[in-house]
């Protein structure tokens, strides 16, 4: 059996090596120049390594109209958030249709070359309204959005540096991965998409799932997060302990995904189901309030979208989970669906009360999260507390 396709059918490429580099690279100096940010760059590296297959580049106007507005590209292929590139009036207007940009990241280097093909305004509050479903600041997509410059440039880009180095040994592209489960003799592997420490739930969803399939890929979300979210390095560090106290490592994979987390709920979970249809998985986990923040999204709504499109239409299986916890009396993991115990039995813990017990040092109940990870994280909230 052979892996899943890609959505779109081929898994893009945008990287320039040997001969087509070096004069990408020489005739950047030359261009005019755009300087990503944090956000930007990521979706650089995942246009350039296929993650964002069927995208070549950043979205013209029509594709994003229909992206916006439609869930789709204007192709029809179904495609959830905008992936775009904005700039200044005083930077638009240095710069001409048809003529190559070079990109570079916050660091200087000269990243890539974009092939320009469009500069289009863009309506900020309906994009926030559409994707975010709120046109509230208060949101961090919508605060991200709103922040952006008031136009942007559609084309495709070709890579001619490494993005990040970042995580390296976690770092695969789409291309990797694929490999990678091919020598593993895994068809069947479910995705776990995670912006947070794997706690007992999470742990509950990747291994339920595991029953059905032949492998495990762990993909935390390495880019971009709020500033209240646990760090990437801190939690990979509380991944690789789980995993290999926890975990079977013949069936798991750890891989970090180096996007920027938009926190638009419903959207994203496409996006990201998506995204990981591309590196190689063909079953992907939604949980409760995937994607989520504050109280923006019903519970399952990240869920229900996906009614919104015929299965073919998003190839990728998905795993629908409800709201899981501890059950005292069950004794072990259950969600209201398994379990018939009223809520005093269940062991539930609120972010904030489990941020609070972690800053004080004190170790949140065994049924809410591993003492091992615990610790990392009450170590990672102690060492940032001495800097300060
Ligand atoms: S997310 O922003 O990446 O979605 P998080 O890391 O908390 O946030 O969640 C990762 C995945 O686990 C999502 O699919 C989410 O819906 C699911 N999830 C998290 N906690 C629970 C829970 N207690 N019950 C069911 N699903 C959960």
């Amino acid at each position: 059996m052979s892996l899943v396709q890609p959505h779109g059918g081929k898994l893009v490429n945008r990287v320039a090596e040997g001969e087509q580099r070096e004069s990408l690279l020489q005739s950047a100096a030359n261009l005019q120049t755009i300087t990503l940010n944090a956000r930007e760059e990521a979706d650089l590296e995942l246009i350039a390594n296929g993650a964002f297959s069927p995208l070549e580049g950043f979205l013209g106007e029509a594709d994003y109209l229909s992206v916006r507005d439609n869930k789709r590209l204007a192709s029809g292929l179904v495609w959830s958030i905008p992936v775009t590139l904005s700039v200044s009036e005083e930077e638009k207007n240095s710069l001409k249709v048809g003529e190559d940009v070079a990109l570079k990241g916050r660091d200087g280097r000269v990243l890539a070359i974009l092939h320009l093909e469009e500069i289009y305004t863009y309506d900020k509050e309906k994009e926030a309204e559409q994707v975010y479903r709120t046109t509230e600041e208060k949101h961090p997509g919508v605060a991200a959005l709103y922040a952006q410059k008031d136009y942007l440039l559609g084309g495709k880009i070709t890579l001619v540096n490494k993005v990040s180095e970042a995580f390296g040994n976690y770092r695969f592209t789409p291309a990797q991965l694929r490999a990678l489960f091919e020598e593993k003799g895994w068809s069947r592997v479910v995705a776990f998409q995670t912006r947070n420490p794997i706690h007992r739930a999470h742990e509950y969803l990747t291994k339920t799932a595991l029953e059905s399939v032949d492998g495990l890929l762990v993909h935390p979300i390495v880019g971009e997060t709020k500033s209240d979210d646990i760090p990437a390095d801190v939690r990979i560090r509380a991944y690789e302990e789980l995993l290999s106290n926890y975990y079977p490592t013949n069936r798991t994979q750890l891989a970090g995904l180096p996007a920027a987390m938009r926190y638009a709920g419903p959207r994203e979970a496409i996006f990201h189901a998506l995204i990981r249809k591309n590196y190689g998985a063909s079953h992907f986990i939604v949980g409760r309030d995937h994607a989520g923040v504050g109280s923006y999204y019903g519970t399952y709504d990240a869920q229900k979208i996906f009614s919104e499109f015929a299965p073919e239409e998003i190839g990728i299986n998905l795993f629908f989970f409800e709201n899981t916890f501890y059950c005292q009396t069950c004794g072990g993991m259950a969600s209201l669906k398994t379990c018939p115990h009223d809520a005093s039995n269940h062991v539930s813990l609120s972010g904030t009360k489990v941020r609070e017990m972690l800053v004080n040092g004190e170790i949140p109940p065994v049924e809410f999260t591993r003492p091992e990870v615990a610790q990392i994280l009450i170590d990672a909230y102690r060492e940032k507390a001495q800097a300060a």
